[in-house]
């Protein structure tokens, strides 16, 4: 039966230069086409990877998960915090904790950091797990149209504008 705790042998770790074949395939495999992996390797060349983690099992590699820059605009300036995107873990791997592991271990990465805040656009019934809530409820708005899919999580108290404003993600994933 499928477990969603991590298995004892998981390792998440950085992201290293050699890891970027796997990276690569574990993303067109996860999202079943070339466009996610393409963004990481836009994203890591253009030098915005702020946070980049893999995740091993008995050293394959097996999930990869990236944060990169996002800039609130609000009525009193910008306030900079990190966007989580993509994320993938392999279609042979999934429902195993592991993108749960990966989730986890880059929060607490950007806590370290102390980020402000982090924004997501994706599965609305998988990130709230995480403490992810619907943007729009703290006023935060995005490009792309999306309603429930996007997301945000304040990691410092205060680190989201009261009034809210405009998420701005990075050239790579402007729409
Ligand atoms: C989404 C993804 C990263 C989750 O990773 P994972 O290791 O499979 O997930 P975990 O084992 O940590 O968590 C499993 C839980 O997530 C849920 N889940 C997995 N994929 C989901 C999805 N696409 N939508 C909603 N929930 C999902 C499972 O139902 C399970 O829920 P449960 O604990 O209530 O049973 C992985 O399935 C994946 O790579 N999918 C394809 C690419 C993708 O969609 N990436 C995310 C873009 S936002």
């Amino acid at each position: 039966m499928a477990s969603t705790e991590p298995r004892a042998s998981l390792v998440v770790r950085d992201e290293r230069p050699d890891d970027r074949e796997a990276v690569f395939a574990t993303h067109a495999a996860a999202f079943e086409r070339p466009d996610e992996a393409e963004l990481v390797d836009r994203i890591r060349a253009n030098g915005h990877a702020r946070i980049a983690l893999v995740a091993e099992l008995e050293t394959v590699l097996v999930g990869h998960i990236l944060f990169s820059p996002v800039t609130l605009q609000c009525a009193d300036g910008a306030v900079d915090g990190l966007g989580l995107a993509p994320l993938a873990v392999a279609p042979a791997n999934q429902r195993a904790g592991i993108g749960g592991a990966l989730v986890r271990a880059g929060l607490a990465r950007c806590r370290a950091l102390a980020t402000p805040y982090v924004v997501v656009l994706g599965h609305p019934e998988y990130y709230p797990r995480f403490g992810f809530t619907n943007a729009s409820a703290h006023h935060v708005d995005n490009e792309y149209g999306a309603t429930e899919a996007f997301q945000v999580l304040e990691l410092v108290p205060g680190g989201l504008p009261a009034r809210g404003g405009l998420a701005l993600y990075g050239p790579e994933l402007r729409p």
